[in-house]
């Protein structure tokens, strides 16, 4: 972090809540959707390193419809997952945020009000899908998309949030559109599965790489435009390391970083470290709460507002510079 000054607030005494989903949290830094949440050791732990929330891993439409006969559970399979899911709402005291991932309507529905009835407080709907049809117009996609989330929408009276990846033409108006449906929250952005080749054996090599601070720029971008534009709550999700990183997404106008590689890397004591941080920017620069700062870099906010759009990038050009010169 940068240079602290004199503190004006003993650290602890700054203000991190916030309000996600309608859950009142402790502070922002909620560990996302990954294999930690599957074991309930790795939950406590978690939640022994001040956790608000957690986002549970996702349940994948193959896992519901696979083999019906299999008897072993594990926290993947639907049975599984929804007594795991139990299990942990026992166990912790912190909001569970159940995640799934469907392909089918049947698949989306079937297992949503199972999820709520499970006790999750909230749910995330991972809408991972990349289309490979070389007849479904981005039109269709995005109108499935919508039908799928309006029915699992009606279907349980919990928060839910829709995460989704970066390549939709109009991230604004399908943001717009998710509001109307009553989509409690965004989540900017998934990433992609990216494998790549091995020259050597010429098999494709399974994507296992981890995130870095680089890639919070993009969620930033579009955070900072949908803040105060959309009645929702707004997650980041995608290169959350640091507290500075937490910082710029709260400025952004994020209600909630989520941290997945970090955590991963670093283990759950990094929550401490990065929520020490960002207190201490916090009360360095004067601030005794982070609703100070959400938003205040946001386009609605923001006279300067064009920086973040093409004009920002025209005077760029103008000047000599580009991005990465
Ligand atoms: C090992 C691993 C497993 C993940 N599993 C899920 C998952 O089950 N559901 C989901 O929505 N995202 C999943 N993700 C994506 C993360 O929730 C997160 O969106 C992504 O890693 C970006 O955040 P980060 O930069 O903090 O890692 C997973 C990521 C990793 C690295």
């Amino acid at each position: 972090m940068g240079e602290c000054g004199a503190s004006r607030h003993p650290v602890g005494v700054v203000d991190l809540s916030t309000s996600y989903l309608g859950l009142k949290l402790a502070h922002p830094l909620v560990p996302g959707a990954c294999p930690l949440s599957s074991e309930l050791d790795s939950v406590l732990r978690l939640e022994d390193a001040g956790a608000p929330a957690i986002v549970m891993h996702s349940l994948f439409e193959e896992q519901i419809t696979a083999d019906p006969l299999r008897t072993e559970r594990s926290p993947t399979d639907p049975v599984g997952y929804l007594e795991h899911l139990n299990r942990v709402k026992e166990s912790v005291h912190i909001p569970v945020i159940a995640s799934l991932n469907g392909t089918t309507d049947d698949g989306w529905t079937s297992f949503a009000s199972l999820v709520e009835q499970a006790g999750a407080d909230a749910l995330e709907l991972n809408l991972y899908h990349l289309s490979t049809n070389l007849w479904t117009s981005g039109a269709t996609l995005e109108a499935y998309t919508l039908d799928t989330v309006r029915a699992v929408r009606s279907l349980v009276s919990i928060p839910v949030a829709v995460k989704i990846f970066p390549y939709f033409s109009s991230i604004p108006s399908l943001a717009r559109q998710f509001e109307e449906i009553g989509v409690n929250g965004l989540v900017l952005f998934n990433r992609s599965y990216q494998p790549d080749i091995n020259l050597e054996t010429l098999e494709v090599k399974p994507d296992q790489r981890l995130s870095n601070s680089t890639e919070l720029l993009s969620r930033l971008y579009w955070i900072a435009m949908l803040s105060g534009r959309v009645d929702m709550s707004l997650a980041v999700t995608g290169g959350v390391h640091t507290g500075e990183d937490a910082l710029k997404a709260i400025l952004a106008g994020a209600d909630v970083a989520q941290m997945v590689s970090a955590l991963l890397q670093n283990g759950p004591g990094h929550l401490k470290v990065v929520r020490q941080e960002m207190e201490q920017w916090l009360d360095a620069h004067g601030h005794s709460s982070l609703a100070e700062i959400r938003g205040s870099m946001s386009l609605e906010k923001r006279e300067d507002g064009r920086a973040f759009t093409r004009a920002g990038f025209l005077e760029l050009l103008q000047r000599g510079a580009g991005p990465g010169s």
